[in-house]
């Protein structure tokens, strides 16, 4: 295998995680990060409301703690809550130090949104576009490092384990088979340290703010390795996607509701207060839920935001990206209400791993959003992911330094990929058709609202799309759309399964047939263990 395929660490992903921990790693290891697409593709370049971290001086880490914990419904892990928000400061001086230009007030000190579930002021934020400054500004300092090789248009394919190259040898992770896509070849990648960055599972539904890179890879990479995987039946809707035939996911801003807008019917008036006293700032799952039954109740396509009581060179100034958009689509915010939809938003569950982003496969970490932490709970409040981003990068890049010294003996040869039994896809009709079809029954069966019946009727249809999408695998050769809804189906599984397994309402998973919520004291999280037969993987 050629040396520039070999990696003392091989990150998957170049969103805030990835690339974060690349330049903590880069001045003492030699670091692959890879990207399916461009190295803006995913999630983070769209990021909108900005960072959570306790700043002002009337807030306080205790105030933070309590109201993550009171958006994650009591399934939050408070010892990994209190690390996280411990290290907001530090890590937003970090992403300065990187050159992030945040937005300040006329006194210089950092300007601070407000979001749902928050009790104080603490987004910083750059204007409406905080994942652009962020992305572009840890893009270029990753390039320039020279230890840092950044790989776009790599999709990797699966993980590979020693336990599968040799038998007798322990189950960890060595490497990874990527396809290079834009030369059609697939690459073996060897590395003492795997680790995904891999974002978010939310195109699994058919409406989403996400962008087209957030199949859930890193997911089902794990699950195919071996990982436990967690929480997956809370998968969040945010209350307020704009609602165009010509708008793709775009996403309107909880800081424009933290700013004042209120959300109303198409008679204008007002309706969050009849589901909770906060209103338009109650945490997202409650205000989603609330959106979907006006819409349901009253037959309707969108409900409406409306910000236009407030000045327009404010609007103007503070939601610029926002104002411009709408614009675009004859939809001036600054006089009129914004049509919105709930559209699937953030995956909560994920990759099981602990305060240092191991998962239970040794030398495989997981950071982003493909991590399960404990710190989001049942609901993740806003703008706490890029902050889970930052502290869990910088906790992994602890542990991996540690470690490193003690794997460099490690033997790093790989096998060339076999595509002696594969042909060129005769019907690629059949996989965009898959695709269409899955997400749109996971939006009608595994929605805001579920049910058993539905979540079974589902199951059912997974089935049958696991078996056609197996088949197809197992005779043509490796496309990225292929690969994509390979990996889509089985997040969809998880998906279903870990709603199947909690018998109760809780945080974003909402179901008619269990309408209580058990005590906080019995909440457990849903966890599934994958065991390989010889006739393919289940669920233990
Ligand atoms: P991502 O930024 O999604 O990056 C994933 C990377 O993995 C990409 O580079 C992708 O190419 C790569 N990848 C995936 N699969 C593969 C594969 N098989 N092979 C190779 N590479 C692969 N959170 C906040 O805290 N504040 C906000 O204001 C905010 N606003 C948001 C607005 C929008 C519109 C969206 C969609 C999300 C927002 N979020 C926000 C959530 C937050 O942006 C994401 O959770 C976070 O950016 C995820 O970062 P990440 O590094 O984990 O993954
Ligand atoms: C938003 O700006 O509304 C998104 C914030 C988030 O998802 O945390």
């Amino acid at each position: 295998m050629s040396d520039s395929n070999t990696f003392d660490v091989l990150i998957i992903g170049t969103g805030a995680a990835g690339l974060t921990l690349a330049l903590k790693l880069a001045d003492h290891a030699r670091v692959g990060v890879l990207s399916k697409f461009h190295l803006t593709s995913g999630s983070t370049f769209f990021a909108q409301g900005g960072i959570s971290a306790v700043l002002d001086k009337t807030d306080s880490f205790d105030s933070h703690v309590k109201d993550t914990l009171n958006a994650g419904a009591g399934l939050c892990d408070e010892d990994i809550v209190r690390l996280t928000v411990s290290q907001g400061k530090q890590s937003i001086d970090w992403l300065r130090e990187q050159g992030v230009d945040f937005t300040k007030e006329i006194s210089g000190q950092l300007h601070l949104n407000r979001e749902g579930g928050h009790s104080h002021r603490r987004i910083v934020h750059a204007t409406d576009a905080t994942g652009k400054a962020m992305s572009l500004a840890l893009i270029k300092g990753a390039k320039e490092h020279a230890n840092i090789k950044t790989l776009e248009n790599h999709n990797v394919i699966d993980l590979i384990t020693a336990d599968k190259l040799d038998s007798t040898l322990d189950k960890r992770v060595v490497g990874a088979y990527v396809l290079d896509a834009k030369n059609q070849q697939v690459k073996p990648m060897a590395a003492r340290v795997v680790v995904l960055a891999t974002g978010g599972a939310s195109k699994v539904y058919f409406y989403s703010t996400n962008p087209h890179i957030s199949t859930g890879d890193g997911i089902a990479l794990a699950w195919r390795a071996g990982c436990h995987i967690g929480n997956m039946e809370f998968m969040q809707f945010h209350p307020t996607c704009l609602y165009h035939p010509k708008a793709h996911s775009f996403l309107i801003s909880e800081a424009v509701r933290g700013e004042g807008a209120y959300l109303v019917d198409a008679n204008g008036i007002r309706f969050m207060s009849r589901y909770d006293e906060r209103a338009e700032l109650a945490p997202r799952d409650i205000v989603a839920r609330a959106i979907d039954n006006e819409m349901k109740m009253h037959g309707v396509e969108c409900v409406y935001l409306d910000i236009s009581h407030k000045p327009a060179k404010f609007i103007k100034q503070h939601f610029p990206t926002i104002y411009e958009q709408c614009l675009k689509l004859d939809i001036d915010i600054t006089c009129q209400p914004i049509p919105v939809v709930p559209a699937a938003h953030y995956t909560c569950g994920g990759v099981m791993s602990d305060d240092y982003a191991r998962t239970n496969i040794p030398q495989l970490y997981a950071i982003g959003e493909v991590a399960c932490t404990g710190l989001h709970g049942a609901n993740r409040m806003a703008s706490n992911s890029l902050l889970e981003c930052l502290v869990f990068a910088d906790r992994a890049s602890i542990d991996i330094l540690k470690t490193l010294p003690y794997l460099r003996h490690l033997n790093l040869d790989i096998p060339t990929w076999d595509e002696s039994q594969v042909t060129d896809s005769d019907e690629e009709v059949v996989i965009s058709h898959n695709w269409d079809e899955l997400r749109r029954f996971m939006w009608d069966y595994v929605g805001i609202v579920r049910t058993d019946k539905r979540l079974h009727r589902a199951l059912r249809r997974i089935e049958l799309l696991k078996d056609e999408i197996d088949e197809y695998y197992s005779h043509f050769k490796v496309s990225s759309d292929l690969l994509e809804l390979r990996n889509l189906v089985i997040v969809a599984e998880l998906i279903v399964r870990c709603s199947q397994q909690r018998k109760e309402s809780r945080g974003l998973h909402y179901t008619q047939d269990y309408l209580e919520k058990f005590e906080d004291s019995a909440a457990k999280n849903s966890i599934l263990i994958p065991i390989t037969t010889k006739t393919g993987q289940g669920v233990s």
